[in-house]
Order: C-alpha cells, then sequence, then structure tokens
C-alpha cells in the first residue's frame, strides 16, 4: 500500500481548500484603525457549499476579498488550494485567481455590448478554454436558451446566472459570492441559489457565499456568523434544504 497523500496540481487532496490561522486586518491607522477582521481561524474542505452570515460592517467582504487575494492580512496566513496567499507577489495572485477562483458579485457586472454567451466566451478565451465550455457553463445555468439575449432583454436573476456561468467557465475549485441576491426578489433570488448549490454539488466545488438574508443558512452545508470581525458561529447543517424550498 502506498500510503502517500494523493495529490493533484492544487495540493493534496485531503488538505482543506482554504485554510486562515490568525487572520487580522486592519484598515487605516491611529485614532481612526478600524479592525475589519480579528484573530480568524478557519478551514473549509473541498465541495463544502458555506453560507457566511452576519450585520452590515461585521467583515464578510473583507474575508471574501482575504481570500480571493484581492487584498492582503495585517496580520496571520491564507492558503488556499495548497497556495500561501500572504508569500505570493502580484503576478502570483493574478494567476490564483486565474486558475483557483470564480467570483460573483452582487451587481453582475455584465457587458452590455455581448450577449449571454459573449460575455461567458470571453473569460473561456482568457483562460484557453474551448468555446463549447461557455455554452456548457450557460446549459449548466439553465440558460442555454437565452445564449443570443443582450444582458438589457434578461431578467435580474437571468443576469446573475450568466455572471455564475461566467465564474464556472474556468472550471475553478473555489466559488465566492458575496451577496449575490442582494439585488434579487425571491424567485429570481432562489433561481440564482439554485445555480450555485448545482456549481456546488456538481463539480466537488467549494462555495462560500456572503448574506444578510439568514433564510439561506438553510441550504448550506456549513454557517459561519461574523460579528465586529470575529467569528461568532461556524456549524454544520445536518440536512440541507434545496434552493427551492427557501423563504423570506
Ligand atoms: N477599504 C477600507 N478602508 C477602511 N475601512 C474599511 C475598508 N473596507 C472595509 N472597511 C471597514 O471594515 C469593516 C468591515 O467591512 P466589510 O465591508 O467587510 O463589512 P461587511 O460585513 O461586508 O458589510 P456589508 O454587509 O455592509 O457589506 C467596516 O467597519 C468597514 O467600514
Ligand atoms: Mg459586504
Amino acid at each position: 500500500m502506498n500510503d502517500q497523500p494523493r495529490h493533484t496540481a492544487a495540493g493534496p487532496v485531503d488538505s482543506p481548500l482554504v485554510r486562515l490561522d490568525g487572520v487580522t486586518k486592519s484598515y487605516g491607522s491611529g485614532e481612526i484603525e478600524v479592525d475589519a477582521l480579528r484573530g480568524i481561524e478557519l478551514s473549509v474542505p473541498r465541495g463544502q457549499f458555506v453560507v457566511v452570515l452576519g450585520p452590515s460592517g461585521s467583515g464578510k467582504t473583507t474575508l471574501m476579498n482575504l481570500i480571493g487575494g484581492i487584498e492582503p492580512p495585517t496580520a496571520g496566513s491564507v492558503v488556499v488550494a495548497g497556495h500561501d496567499l500572504t508569500a505570493a507577489d502580484d503576478r502570483a495572485l493574478t494567476e490564483y485567481r486565474r486558475a483557483q477562483l470564480g467570483f460573483v458579485f452582487q451587481f453582475f457586472n455584465l457587458i452590455p455590448t455581448l450577449t449571454a454567451l459573449e460575455n461567458v466566451a470571453l473569460v473561456a478565451e482568457l483562460v484557453g478554454a474551448p468555446e463549447e465550455q461557455a455554452r456548457a457553463a450557460l446549459d449548466a445555468v439553465g440558460l442555454g436558451e437565452r445564449a443570443d439575449h443582450f444582458p438589457s432583454a434578461l431578467s435580474g436573476g437571468e443576469q446573475q446566472r450568466v455572471a455564475i456561468a461566467r465564474a464556472l467557465v474556468k472550471n475553478p475549485p473555489l466559488l465566492l459570492a458575496d451577496e449575490p441576491t442582494g439585488s434579487l426578489d425571491l424567485d429570481t433570488g432562489r433561481q440564482v441559489l439554485a445555480a450555485l448549490h448545482r456549481a456546488c454539488r456538481d463539480g466537488e466545488r467549494t462555495v462560500l457565499l456572503v448574506t444578510h438574508n439568514s433564510a439561506i443558512a438553510a441550504m448550506a452545508d456549513r454557517v459561519l456568523r461574523l460579528g465586529s470581525g470575529r467569528l461568532v458561529g461556524d456549524d454544520l447543517v445536518t440536512d440541507p434544504v434545496p434552493a427551492e424550498a427557501v423563504h423570506w
């Protein structure tokens, strides 16, 4: 028997996908210093659907930005898929975001003069993926039929699903979504949540979803709660419900 850990290009299979140790993030200095995150310890395995809750200003977006390699922590370490982001230079961080990360925001940031398919294909091209993959990503979020529509001809929920397809076309192991349903009503919000759930279940993909909306916690595998920059709750959900069963 070979008891060495199995490895992929992204690191040892059994190591957590995301690991934060003693992470602190402060903005400003002196009297106007704000501690956005304080002493965060966190380990997230592959394939987990994690909902991050917390009041406004509790540090949710800051946490996403650190895991996304967009900002460095003030202290502590952030390791994702075997990459120590705290030791990485700009070039390595860019490559990390390109290869490992899909990011979905509250406002969809689609290019208005490109069709749904073209918006997704643009990213496929950047990472050298074939155009069929763009079509497959749109199919995966249930929008194959709308490929040739421009964003202005799509509902908010459909536009957000195009944004998810765009994040998925790179086939990243980690998807970060910051208030992806924040500007949507219940029905379109649920379609977006279902697309994120599927993205997690279909690909051993880890999803970190930030929201104010505690109802969404019912569909998570795990719920993290932030309060004043600290991790004040970390609970596993034994029986997550499908997105269609979430009410708010
Ligand atoms: N670039 C910055 N400069 C200074 N302070 C900042 C900066 N970014 C965030 N902060 C502060 O850090 C704290 C955490 O902000 P963060 O954006 O992470 O909160 P949040 O939980 O995402 O809030 P919301 O739910 O309103 O989006 C807040 O007090 C905020 O004012
Ligand atoms: Mg935020």
